[in-house]
């Protein structure tokens, strides 16, 4: 059994390889720094590692050759990152490489992925979005939210096309609140409420995914924050994400 994790060299897609090493899977670690790679994958047995800088075209497009080799059963699209800000304080450039990585790069490896899974028995793919992509819109961190909606939303759009192919590969989003990672300090901020560690969230979201659960909301005080925002007016939602993301400076 091989998986494939993007993002891998720390947090929660670190963890994710740990775990699922420990069930037994061939684990390919990807991000694009080496050695960082190198140092992760020491702890992780039975990995190698793949370097990509997925933010670039070509890179993604050599991932997905390479996917479609190694043809692993379970591939989790983890890699992304924040920009933190108002929206006229973030470097555009950033922002651009954001979207690329935390969408182009992963709607690419998901279609990859849909080619050879349609026919391999228990296939699994994992979407990491985040809570915010379950919410209106995210001020001070509008793009990342913007991004983490696209892949909520694409994942969900290609489950329900895949029930009514009766295909049997498994597609789920993982949307979790804050984590204590290095997230933050590439996004440039801090968090204002309490983190859950990435290793609990990285177990409980592949448990999850072998369930063949959709939507993975790891910690109890996410699925409330999830459950009571669908019955606020969305401009008082704006306000209060305002608030909590403005602390973060
Ligand atoms: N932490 C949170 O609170 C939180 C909450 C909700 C969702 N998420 C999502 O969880 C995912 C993992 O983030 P994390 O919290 O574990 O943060 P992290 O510790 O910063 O990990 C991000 C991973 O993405 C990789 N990455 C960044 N740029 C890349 C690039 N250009 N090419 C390839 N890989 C790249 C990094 O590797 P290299 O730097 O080595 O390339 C690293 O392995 C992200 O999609 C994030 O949006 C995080």
């Amino acid at each position: 059994m091989k998986c494939l994790i993007t993002g891998a060299s720390s947090g929660i897609g670190k963890d994710m390889a740990k775990y699922l090493s420990s069930l037994g899977y061939q684990v390919i670690m990807v991000s694009s720094d080496k050695e960082k790679l190198e140092l992760a994958s020491k702890n992780v047995k039975n990995s190698k590692i793949f370097v990509s800088d997925l933010r670039k075209e070509n890179d993604v497009d050599k991932l997905c050759d390479f996917i479609l080799e190694e043809k692993p059963e379970v591939v989790i699209n983890n890699a992304g990152f924040g920009a933190f800000g108002f929206y006229d304080e973030i470097n555009e450039d950033r922002e651009i490489e954001m979207i690329k990585l935390n969408v182009i790069c992963l709607h690419k490896i998901t279609r990859t992925c849909l080619q050879y899974m349609e026919g391999v028995h228990n296939s699994y793919i994992l979407n990491v979005a985040s809570l915010a992509g379950l919410m209106p819109g995210g001020p001070m961190l509008s793009a990342y939210y913007a991004t983490k909606s696209y892949v909520r939303s694409y994942t969900l759009g290609i489950y329900k096309e895949l029930q009514r192919k009766n295909k049997d590969v498994n597609i789920s989003v993982l949307c979790p609140g804050p984590v204590n990672t290095n997230f933050n300090k590439v996004a440039g901020g801090h968090f204002s409420v309490k983190s859950l560690s990435s290793e609990y969230v990285s177990e409980y979201a592949i448990k999850k995914m072998f369930k063949k659960k959709l939507v993975i909301i790891p910690g109890l005080s996410s699925k409330l924050a999830f459950f009571f925002s669908r019955f606020l007016p969305i401009k008082l939602l704006l306000s209060i994400t305002f608030k909590i993301q403005h602390k973060k400076r």
